[in-house]
């Protein structure tokens, strides 16, 4: 595991059901194992800084990339608003936007504050969003950390570049129906993208948890043993509500909670290895012709 070089996972699901609390303590859990993680905010509420335990007065300075107008006319030639009828770069080169904006937690963290993506009229071309694809097409090329996508928008708005450089999805979910019923459709755009590994991560996970999946399966049709590689199932973790926003101080003690987490990591990283093998292998037999 110690040559464990880049790989991207996309964190989606239905709004408040535990994404940055859980992409946060995975970005620390990678860290300690020598991997290191950038974190990207893409949720509008934008509480990944503070959830990794940025000083509040640092984290609520952060502008995000989608608001910083100068960055973006600088990018795309186009100012945000001003944009209708003018001529975009639309693949500009933004190799340069970590070292800019990224904000540095720790030796192994990083942490890029993205925004979210603008919702136009059908077919409209906002520079703001022309910039954010050309940022998450880089990260899908950068190979030298792993990146962990913290997105509220949902996979669909990214087609391109989660296809192109973005291994794994964790879909998480709580066992209410509307959480349930987002997470299938996340699961079903995931898997058209062709994303390797599709992860539902039950948080709050309760006794009762197999009735209501099955109930969940009568109404819907939607089966979840189907539609996901794999379950991993957290519990409700009271402490929580006492450490906010710095939630990643759970880490610091055994639970359940961290079992489940640590759990997460293993079945990402094995499956990074297999993946890895598997691209050799690959690779050697092309030699061989
Ligand atoms: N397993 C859990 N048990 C109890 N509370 C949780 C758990 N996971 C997350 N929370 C809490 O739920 C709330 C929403 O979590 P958050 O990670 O911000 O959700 P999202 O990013 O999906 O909107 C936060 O107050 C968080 O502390
Ligand atoms: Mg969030």
């Amino acid at each position: 595991m110690h040559e464990m070089k880049g790989f991207r996972v996309v964190i989606t699901g239905k709004g408040g059901v535990g994404k940055t609390t859980l992409t946060s303590c995975l970005a620390r859990l990678l860290g300690r194992r020598g991997i290191r993680v950038l974190a990207a905010d893409e949720d509008p509420q934008m509480n990944l800084p503070h959830a990794l335990g940025l000083p509040p007065e640092q984290a609520l300075a952060i502008v995000p990339l989608s608001r910083n107008p100068d960055y973006i006319a600088e990018k795309t030639g186009a100012r945000p608003g001003k944009s209708f009828g003018a001529l975009f770069r639309l693949n500009p080169d933004v190799s340069d936007v970590v070292g800019r904006f990224g904000v540095r937690i720790d030796d192994r963290l990083s942490l890029l504050v993205m925004g979210t993506v603008v919702q136009a009229a059908a077919g409209c071309l906002c520079s703001e969003n022309v910039l954010l694809d050309s940022v998450l097409n880089y990260l899908a090329l950068r190979d030298e950390e792993a990146i962990l996508l913290d997105t509220q928008a949902g996979v669909e708005h990214f087609g391109r570049a989660l296809a192109k450089g973005f291994s794994q999805c964790l879909v998480v979910s709580d066992l209410s129906f509307n959480a349930l019923a987002v997470a299938c459709h996340a699961a079903d755009l995931a898997r058209q993208l062709g994303i390797g590994r599709i992860h539902l991560v039950v948080n709050r996970y309760r006794e009762d948890a197999g009735d209501k999946l099955q109930r969940f399966r009568e109404a819907t049709g939607q089966d979840t043993q189907r539609l996901f590689d794999v379950i991993h199932t957290l519990p409700g973790e009271a402490r929580f509500e006492d450490l906010e926003p710095d939630v990643t101080r759970i880490l610091d003690q055994e639970s359940a909670y961290v079992s489940g987490l640590n759990r997460l990591v293993e079945d990402l990283l094995a499956f990074e290895g297999r993946r890895r093998e598997r691209s050799a292998a690959a690779l050697e037999e092309e030699g061989k012709e």
